[in-house]
């Protein structure tokens, strides 16, 4: 039954009106036939992992995918970005916002690399060029741009300036598989950019990502870095790591190729969904973050004003786990609020202020193939009543959740 009144809602002991919880990430899963013939292959021939078969041919039909000349898979996004740094040889600082999954900036780290955190613009949710060239200092070796939602963030103007300047330009593309910005894949930007390919992507391989990359020379030190292989040592490289993809990981990622178009035109229909109940209510709360512009569509953002929507993203966050609705603060706080960076730079807030006032508003709800449209209605129906009783819902919150 859809629920009407506040009394109906879960935060007020109503029925939740999941009785599964329902995840913001894809979880898209392929055929377990197709998933049963692939391990089968891998079990006939006993090759688990080192470059296998299998690897070799995501890393080509990736390659071809993104339209670019090198894709390298490694074990994960984070381990990609960690290669990437020893692979372009960076030290010092390198510019990265904060607004931003932590592992962009814990990868530096890693890297024995320090972040010099860039705010966004409060529309696009990125940093710019203008947002980053005040950041630029005799220390900098690099900037990393993070598209964030798969929207790209000024990848021509972050260019010019790090032409201009003399440092490189790499990509965080974790969440830009099938994106593309003026036609052309988010992949051929910068010197590198990386994927993730983790459960909750659109396109997953359970845990795994790549590097792609047009400079064969970068490729072939990123090759090195991610492997302690005797007999593929192409280049001095400052240091390696065991970032090699497995077979059964590379099994997933050719199925999740197989399966990718069908994915992403699921995640357009169910985002239109939540686009048109924003529209028609008159909420303007839904980020269109894709525009006109190829995107995957794996999130489903909405940005909640109160003095639009009547009441917080917290509260709204609350009301909807109390459905069994898991939506996530994505991104929340900034990267520079949690440790180790509020330690080393305590003072970061002041010069952040859009990264501190949009992780503030920001919700993410779910997509991907594990939800239809009827789940996208029965989510919108409780943000209705969330909508039309906001007054009410306010003061009969706990005061805890009053932010
Ligand atoms: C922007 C961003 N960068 C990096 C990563 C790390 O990727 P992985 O989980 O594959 O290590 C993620 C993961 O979600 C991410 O969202």
């Amino acid at each position: 039954m859809t629920k009407r009144r506040l009394d109906d809602l879960g935060i007020f002991g109503g029925k939740p009106e999941f009785q599964e919880p329902v995840h913001v990430g894809q979880l898209n899963l392929p055929p377990w036939e197709r998933f049963e013939e692939a391990f089968r292959g891998i079990f006939a021939r006993r090759y688990f992992t080192n470059h296998g078969p299998l690897v070799r041919e995501l890393d080509r039909r990736l390659a071809e995918y993104l339209g670019v000349r090198n894709v390298v898979c490694v074990t994960n996004g984070t381990v990609a970005l960690m290669v990437a740094c020893k692979a372009m040889d960076l030290h010092g600082e390198v510019i990265v916002p904060s607004f931003t999954f932590p592992a962009t900036v814990q990868a530096l780290s890693w890297a024995g690399l320090t972040p010099v955190f860039c705010d966004i613009d409060p529309q696009t949710h990125n940093i710019s060029a203008a947002l980053a060239e005040p950041l630029i200092s005799p220390r900098t070796s690099a900037i990393l741009g993070v598209h964030v939602w798969g929207r790209a963030c000024d990848p021509a103007g972050l260019q010019r300036l790090c032409n201009a300047r003399g440092i490189r330009l790499f990509f965080d593309a974790a969440h830009g598989l099938g994106c593309e910005h003026d036609g052309i894949s988010l992949a051929t930007w910068g010197d590198l950019a990386i994927y993730s390919f983790h459960a909750t992507k659109v396109f997953s391989s359970a845990e795994g990502g790549c590097l792609a990359t047009d400079d064969d020379r970068l490729a072939e030190r990123v090759r090195t870095v991610r492997n302690f292989h005797v007999a593929e040592t192409f280049d001095r490289v400052p240091l390696r790591i065991n970032g090699k993809m497995t077979e059964a990981q590379a099994a997933m990622g050719l199925l999740s190729l197989e399966n990718l178009d069908h994915w992403i035109r699921r995640n357009v229909e169910l985002y239109r969904r939540y686009a048109e109940w924003d529209v028609k209510e008159s909420v303007g709360a839904f980020v269109d973050y894709a525009g006109s512009q190829r995107s995957n569509h794996q999130y489903c953002i909405f940005d909640v004003d109160p003095a639009r929507l009547g009441i917080s993203r917290n509260q709204l966050l609350a009301v909807m786990r109390a459905e069994n609705v898991l939506a996530r603060r994505y991104f929340y706080p900034g990267v520079h609020r949690l440790t180790p960076y509020n330690l080393l730079f305590p003072d970061a807030d002041l010069s952040l202020p859009a990264t501190i006032a949009i992780s503030e508003r920001l919700l993410q709800l779910p997509l991907g193939d594990g939800i239809d449209l009827g789940t996208v209605d029965r989510i919108t129906a409780i943000m209705e009543i969330c909508y039309r009783h906001a007054g009410e819902l306010r003061v009969r919150m706990e005061p805890t959740i009053q932010q």
